[in-house]
């Protein structure tokens, strides 16, 4: 028996449970240079000029836009993020840089109730969050992308990468040493009918390899093929241009039509 433990949180007045509340304080540590990296590498591969604005969809704790505004003239940036623990650390990315704080408009929402003005973006990223989608949200999400971007603006997702669910045995996600301690994280799943069920686990060790504190996070994702969530983007308006390969990652891009 499964129980979702996480911490309630609420946003513009519903309730909801953010799966990220564990995970959001050492995500960074153990996330971000990868994210940023990853992040970069994508915008060279797609090409193109950004001449009008950045949507991410799961912005998570900003770690990609950050990256990507770096490499892009001063557009802004919509980040749609609904994990109040998440949202924390992006607010503090904000924070301690005035010029992404300027640009930057976070949206405290799921996906599946965003809302941002139509035409003012030319790039929408969402990386390692597309199966968080419930399938009756996604047609509609995929539309209100398409709607955010100007007519030959580029949509890149990562392809799922389950497409069913699968047992998934402990695995380390990184560990990185902070001061004298050590922040271990790993992570295991399980099949819950058409769902994955994820746990995240974060373990503080100390100088002697003693546990100080351990910290989980529980939720579900749908996994689902490449070939549906193309049909879906398809459906949606969106024209698939060639694949982007990343290290073993495969990355979508779609693209509005005129
Ligand atoms: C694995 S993290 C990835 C964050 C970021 N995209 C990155 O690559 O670093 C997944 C993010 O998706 C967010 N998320 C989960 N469900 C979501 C939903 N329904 N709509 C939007 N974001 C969601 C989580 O709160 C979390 O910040």
């Amino acid at each position: 028996m499964l129980h979702l433990r996480s911490a309630q949180t609420c946003v513009t007045g519903r309730t909801a449970v953010d799966g990220y509340a564990a995970a959001a304080q050492y995500y960074d540590l153990l996330h971000a240079e990868r994210t940023a990296a990853r992040a970069r590498a994508l915008l060279g591969a797609a090409g193109g000029e950004i001449r009008h604005g950045i949507l991410d969809l799961g912005a998570g704790t900003g770690s990609v836009i950050a990256a990507l505004a770096a490499e892009v003239p001063e557009v802004p940036i919509v980040a749609v993020e609904p994990s109040v623990g998440m949202r924390t650390a992006l607010y503090a990315r904000l924070a301690a840089d005035p010029s992404l704080r300027g640009r930057t408009t976070v949206v405290p929402d799921a996906a599946e109730r965003f809302a941002v003005s139509e035409g003012f973006a030319d790039l929408a990223v969402c990386l390692d969050t597309s199966p968080a989608f419930p399938p009756p949200y996604r047609p509609d999400i995929w539309q209100r992308v398409r709607d955010a971007l100007v007519p030959g603006g580029v949509f890149l997702l990562d392809e799922p990468a389950l497409t069913e669910p699968v047992v998934q045995q402990p695995r380390e996600l990184g560990r990185v040493a902070v001061g004298t301690h050590t922040v271990v994280g790993s992570v295991r799943g399980e099949p819950a009918g058409q769902r994955q069920w994820w746990e995240y686990r974060y373990t503080v060790l100390d100088a002697e390899g003693e546990v100080l504190s351990e910290e989980e996070t529980e939720f579900y994702t749908w996994p689902m093929s490449s070939e549906d969530l193309r049909a879906e983007l398809a459906e949606a308006g969106f024209v698939l241009k060639d694949d982007i390969e990343l290290d073993g990652l495969t990355v979508l891009q779609a693209v509005t039509g005129p």
